[in-house]
């Protein structure tokens, strides 16, 4: 079961974004700093971590990553599910992120979770490697409890 992100939660958040993004991963130290902000909180579980900002009406996924040994067994739905209920608990009424367009697995991901694709941004992540903006309504469904 994910548990809430803590002031101990960097090593072990670290740890797993250079497992699933190699070279582009957030060191710890950016980690530590990130959670040091009172919009920004998010889950962690065995296998993986979410990170999400929630400020007035929205919120924003930051970052979701699952260790290769942990994924296909439905660790990123629950945390993305955890994050979205939080957000809902703190007023939130719609969520976005963005996903790197050829990131297959992530839009499955999103888009299997009701998130619709609602702008594009050409070369967001370098040349020719463009960005997809997803976006969703929170719903009733999605609160806690
Ligand atoms: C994308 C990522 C978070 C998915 O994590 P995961 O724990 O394996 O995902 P889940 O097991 O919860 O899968 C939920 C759904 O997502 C889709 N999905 C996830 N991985 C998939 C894959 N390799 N191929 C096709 N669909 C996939 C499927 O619809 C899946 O449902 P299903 O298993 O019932 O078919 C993980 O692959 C990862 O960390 N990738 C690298 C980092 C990244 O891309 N982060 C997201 C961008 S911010």
């Amino acid at each position: 079961m994910p548990e809430p992100l803590s002031s101990a939660s960097p090593p072990v958040m670290a740890a797993i974004h250079h497992a699933a993004f190699g070279a582009d991963c957030w060191d710890e130290a950016s980690l530590t700093t990130l959670l040091r902000d009172p919009f920004i909180f998010g889950f962690i579980d065995e296998g993986g971590f979410i990170l999400a900002r929630a400020v007035a009406d929205e919120t924003e996924i930051l970052t979701l990553a699952v260790s290769p040994g942990w994924r296909r067994q439905g660790h990123a739905r629950v945390l993305l599910a955890a994050a979205l209920a939080e957000a809902s608990r703190r007023g939130a009424r719609q969520a976005f992120l963005e996903v790197a367009e050829e990131n297959r697995n992530a839009l499955a991901l999103y888009e299997g979770a009701g998130f619709i694709r609602s702008g594009r941004r050409a070369d967001y992540y370098g040349a020719g490697a463009a960005a997809l903006l997803l976006w969703r309504p929170l719903l009733c469904s999605d609160q806690p409890g």
